[in-house]
């Protein structure tokens, strides 16, 4: 009875905790202190409001003190070991990987983990369900395998890589089961509790009526999204999945390819973000590169970036941004999320036009 009025009394703590949390989103409360996006400051809104509504730090911490790193190492396009260990001894300590061997070498990530002299505690890995191991008990052996081959016996977060599967991707068979999402989700969860799963579970190339479902499953008690990962550059900024993850209480938004791998898959040639005028201008402003004009802007907005590299200096670049962003203009970052939805620039490129 007693613990029964304790918990009551915590969730309740946390109900209002979340609401101020959001109210302060909502409002931008550390744009009205700062003048812009101040992560500190959002943390600290945190803190405050914990102390005021004591007893829902105790649920909370699990619930806010959520660190997903900021930046980490994108590995798709089977990033090499030697990559990883260069990553490794220039202070990259998240690395996003996979199960799908399609595009990921997990077991070469796994094995220069184990290799390196960083104690595991001080390392992130974020790998993601196969779409063919949707369902409940693929996705717990498919998770407890995964968990095995890494130092430790855990992953950090677990990812739902797409919410169904198709034929390119898993051949003919039993891959359509309509919602067996929904049952990996519960894996995930049960993941968790096992130990197997450090932080938490997410998602990854969810569209909204998927998404809207999860939250709801979630309030129900499913077990909370830590992570939405999704295709997040200028010109496609998957608000729907950004404005989800905003509204869940301990998710971060995680954006991939942002320096345009998305649009070079599908017409090789043509990375409109590295080619945008836009962009240009505002990276020959601050003297710097494109891509630190683009992940900065998405670290400014309180998005955590996956940028994939094999070039040293790229790796270099990118890690010191976990030091050092540019600091956008309120214009500048106008201007960048104007790009949403355009395919212009780079026609009007092409064409002299700019
Ligand atoms: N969940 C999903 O379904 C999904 C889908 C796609 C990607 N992802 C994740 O997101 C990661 C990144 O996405 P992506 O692989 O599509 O590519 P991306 O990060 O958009 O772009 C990678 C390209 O940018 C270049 N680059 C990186 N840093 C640079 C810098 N500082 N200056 C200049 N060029 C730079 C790299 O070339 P260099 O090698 O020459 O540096 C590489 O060609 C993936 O590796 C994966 O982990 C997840």
């Amino acid at each position: 009875m007693e613990k029964s009025k304790h918990l009551h009394h915590l969730r309740t703590s946390r109900a209002v905790l979340v609401v101020v949390i959001k109210f302060c989103r909502a409002v931008q409360f550390d744009y009205f202190i700062m003048g812009r996006r101040n992560p500190t400051l959002s943390t600290l809104t945190i803190i405050i409001a914990a102390i005021l509504f004591p007893g829902s730090f105790q649920l909370s911490q699990e619930a806010f003190v959520i660190n997903i790193p900021r930046v980490s190492l994108g590995t798709a396009g089977h990033v090499n070991s030697s990559i990883i260990d260069f990553a490794l001894s220039i202070g990259f300590t998240s690395f996003d990987t996979a199960r799908a061997t399609e595009w990921y070498s997990e077991d070469q990530l796994a094995l220069s983990i184990a290799a390196s002299s960083i104690p595991r505690s001080e390392l992130f890995i974020t790998t993601k369900i196969h779409p063919r191991d949707l369902g409940y008990n693929e996705t717990m052996r498919a998770g407890r395998e995964s968990a095995a081959k890494f130092i430790g016996g855990y992953v950090d977060v677990l990812l739902l890589h797409y919410p169904r599967c198709w034929e390119g991707l898993c051949g003919v068979g039993d891959y359509y089961k309509k919602g067996a999402w929904k049952e990996s989700w519960r894996a995930i969860e049960d993941l968790r509790k096992e130990g197997k799963v450090r932080v938490g579970g997410g998602v990854s190339n969810f569209g909204p009526r998927d998404l809207e479902e999860l939250g709801e499953i979630s309030r129900n008690g499913g077990g909370d999204v830590v992570v939405v990962q999704d295709w997040c550059d200028p010109f496609h900024q998957s608000l729907p999945q950004q404005a989800f993850c905003s509204s869940q209480p301990s998710c971060t938004f995680q954006a991939y390819s942002s320096l345009g791998g998305q649009h070079l898959y599908q017409k090789p040639q043509e990375n409109v973000v590295m080619r945008s005028k836009t962009l240009m201008e505002i990276a020959k402003s601050h003297g710097a590169s494109i891509p630190t004009i683009v992940l900065s802007w998405q670290l400014q907005r309180g998005m955590a970036v996956v940028p994939r590299s094999t070039n040293t200096r790229h790796l270099r670049e990118n890690i010191s941004l976990l030091s050092t962003t540019i600091t956008l203009t309120a214009q500048e970052i106008i201007a960048i999320e104007a790009l949403e939805g355009r395919e212009m620039e780079t026609d009007e490129r092409r064409n002299g036009e700019l």
